[in-house]
């Protein structure tokens, strides 16, 4: 999926995914993790972004339509967040500006909620060597995506996950689901940096 079509989205407010909610996946690795540096990859509005830093994160969100990052900036100050959470417009394939003289790099924790699947693969191999790149030892990134079935050309299986970060990442788990907005079969991957 290209930009215009989440151009045209958050432009006409076709965007179900914005719930300012965040995901109790989420919750639950914020909970468990130690806080430190945190990565949104495709991070639309900021909610997660925002909900981490006001845990004592310092989080950086990337999306390409600029209307989602000014509304995740403008909802930042308004969480009183703006010193902790920021946001950049940009593409997740093409992460060459951020390298280690950002005060972020390398994350421990990097999440992708919906995004890795709109790119084609050239785009998702790229985004994996950044991925790789830009992660410390040990870190997490969680990523929820839609999961293909035998019968659908759509999404990911777990044997292509696996494949598209190794050797740099592992799969710790796998958790199927549906995907509430879309109907389609959806599943939490939690890797780990090797
Ligand atoms: C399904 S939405 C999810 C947004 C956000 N993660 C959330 O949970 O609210 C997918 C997001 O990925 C962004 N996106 C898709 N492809 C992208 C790319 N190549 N680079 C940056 N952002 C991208 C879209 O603009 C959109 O905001």
């Amino acid at each position: 999926m290209n930009k215009f079509h989440f151009w045209w989205r958050y432009l006409r407010h076709k965007t179900p995914w914005d719930t300012n909610i965040t995901p109790p996946e989420i919750v639950a690795l914020a909970d468990r993790l130690p806080v430190g540096t945190a990565l949104d990859l495709g991070c639309g509005t900021g909610t997660n972004v925002i909900y981490l830093a006001q845990r004592g994160w310092r989080a950086l969100g990337v999306d390409f339509v600029p209307s989602a990052i000014h509304a995740a900036r403008r909802k930042a100050r308004k969480a009183g967040v703006e010193a902790f959470a920021h946001f950049r417009v940009g593409d997740v394939s093409k992460l060459g500006w951020l390298d280690e003289t950002s005060a972020y790099v390398p994350f421990s924790f990097v999440m992708d909620i919906g995004c890795l699947h709109a790119l084609t693969e050239a785009g998702q191999r790229a985004y994996a060597a950044h991925l790789a790149r830009l992660t410390e030892r040990g870190a997490t990134y969680a990523l929820y995506t839609h999961q293909r079935r035998e019968q659908t050309h759509f999404g990911f299986t777990e044997a292509y996950v696996t494949a598209l970060f190794q050797p740099a990442f592992e799969v710790i788990s796998a958790t199927l689901g549906t995907d509430t907005n879309s109907g389609r079969s959806s599943a939490w991957y939690e890797l780990r940096r090797c």
